[in-house]
């Protein structure tokens, strides 16, 4: 009796840990979909990082999805294996110096450590900066606490994708980004000239490069991959290294003036130079052209521009242009965990460090700038007739980008 009772027990514990065994496993099954909703909507906060079960959940849909889409997406053939070694030769051309070091055994290699770990300090501390910022419920600013998934597609329009080398590329106007999409273009083979993809960056026509056609951006997943959009953004975000430029937001502000207003732009005489002339300095009839307007003296000046940027009827009418939008707006630096933030003021440093980084200094150089770039140093100078009242509600208005990235509140200019 006993034996039998024993048996009966045995097997009924026996169905139950079965049972158990079922439902944890179809627990594991079933998180797999709901993460993907849901573990992505929010950069981590400081110090806890993604634990291992959200990234083995992914990589399986991952791998789901790169099948699905696998024609639109998979562009590194053995063909492009092929090309990327042709630039070599090419790119050790410009720099003559390295190679002469090279030759008198200068040692390259720890010099180049050196150099990367003071780099990684500094973008630890940018980075940190950033995600404190963002987990600080007591510093708010517009759009701040949205998710990704709430961002609208259209707002997404910055972010360039380069599929062959896993890189995303947040461009911010007025910092070096005529060049960081030159280099996009390269990495991504997105333009080709007679049929052969551009190598050097500096090639490539400027028209060119800003011509939205010419790179693949996040607002245009949504045509091609339908509802998998988001989808795919978020493990493209969670896969790829992400980077931004960014500078100090005033100097970012002078230099848009100088090149759309002081310089003759058709497109921003008449969309911007005309109408800001109407309201701020009571001209009621205006030449068509920006070259008779500039031949009759007729300017925008920097204090025009400055009240056209705290009019609240200018958000009104239209978003702020690029040129002159906050980069929170641009790169939703709290929704994307930027990998590396560089900043115009370091141009040169950041740009190599980077490069090494992505694992592409080997294929192409950041080319050099040799235009006249905005000092910080005249900030002072420009500012000089704006209205103290305006300068200080001019920095509320980009006090994101300055507290964000880490850029002193000017106070010479906040105060009397
Ligand atoms: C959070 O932000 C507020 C306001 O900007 C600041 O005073 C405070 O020091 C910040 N707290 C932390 C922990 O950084
Ligand atoms: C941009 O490029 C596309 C395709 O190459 C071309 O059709 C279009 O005219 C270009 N747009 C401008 C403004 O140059
Ligand atoms: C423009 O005209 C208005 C009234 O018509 C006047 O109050 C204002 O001071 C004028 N502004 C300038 C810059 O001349
Ligand atoms: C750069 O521009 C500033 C102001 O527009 C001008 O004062 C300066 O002379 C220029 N420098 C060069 C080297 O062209």
């Amino acid at each position: 009796m006993t034996r039998a009772r024993l048996f009966r027990l045995s097997v009924v514990l026996g169905s139950v840990f079965m049972i158990l065994l079922i439902i944890v496993y179809w627990d594991n099954v079933g998180t797999a979909h709901f993460y993907l909703h849901t573990s992505f909507s929010r950069p981590h906060a400081p110090g806890t990082l993604p634990t291992a079960t959200q990234d083995e959940d992914v990589s399986d849909v991952d791998e789901f999805l790169e099948k699905l889409l696998s024609s639109g997406l998979r562009q590194t053939g053995p063909l492009h294996r092929k090309t990327e070694q042709a630039p070599l030769q090419g790119s050790s051309k410009p720099v003559l110096g390295n190679l002469e070091e090279n030759v008198r055994g200068y040692d390259w290699s720890t010099r180049v450590a050196r150099v990367s770990l003071d780099q990684e300090k500094l973008q630890a501390e940018r980075r940190k900066t950033l995600q404190e910022f963002c987990a600080n419920s007591s510093f708010a600013f517009p759009t701040k606490e949205r998710s990704f998934d709430d961002i609208p597609n259209y707002e997404l329009n910055h972010l360039i994708v380069d599929d062959r080398h896993g890189i995303i590329y947040c461009y911010v106007p007025k910092v070096a980004c005529t060049n960081w999409k030159r280099v996009m273009i390269v990495l991504s083979e997105s333009l080709l000239d007679q049929g052969i993809p551009y190598r050097q960056p500096l090639d490539i026509p400027r028209e060119h490069v800003h011509n939205s056609s010419t790179h693949l951006t996040f607002n245009k997943f949504w045509r091609r991959y339908g509802k998998f959009s988001r989808h795919l953004m978020k493990i493209k975000l969670k896969k790829y290294t992400k980077f931004l430029f960014v500078r100090d937001p005033f100097v970012r502000l002078i230099s848009a003036f100088r090149s759309k207003f002081e310089l003759e732009n058709e497109e921003f005489y008449r969309r911007f130079a005309i109408p800001m002339l109407k309201l701020y300095s009571n001209h009621t009839s205006l030449p068509t052209s920006v070259s008779e307007a500039f031949r009759a003296g007729l300017k925008v000046s920097f204090s025009d521009f400055i009240q056209y940027l705290l009019d609240p009827r200018t958000e009104k009418m239209a978003p702020f242009n690029e040129h002159w939008r906050q980069v929170y707006r641009l790169c939703h630096p709290c929704q994307i965990d930027y990998d590396f933030v560089g900043k115009l003021e370091t141009l040169n440093e950041d740009a190599a460090h980077l490069l090494q980084l992505l694992k592409v200094d080997r294929l192409l150089r950041f080319p050099p700038s040799y235009r006249n770039r905005t000092a910080s140093s005249w900030e002072e100078d420009w500012f000089a007739k704006i209205p103290l009242a305006w300068r200080q509600q001019l920095y509320k208005l980009y006090e994101a980008d300055f507290v964000l990235f880490g850029y002193p509140k000017p106070e010479n200019l906040l105060k009397d």
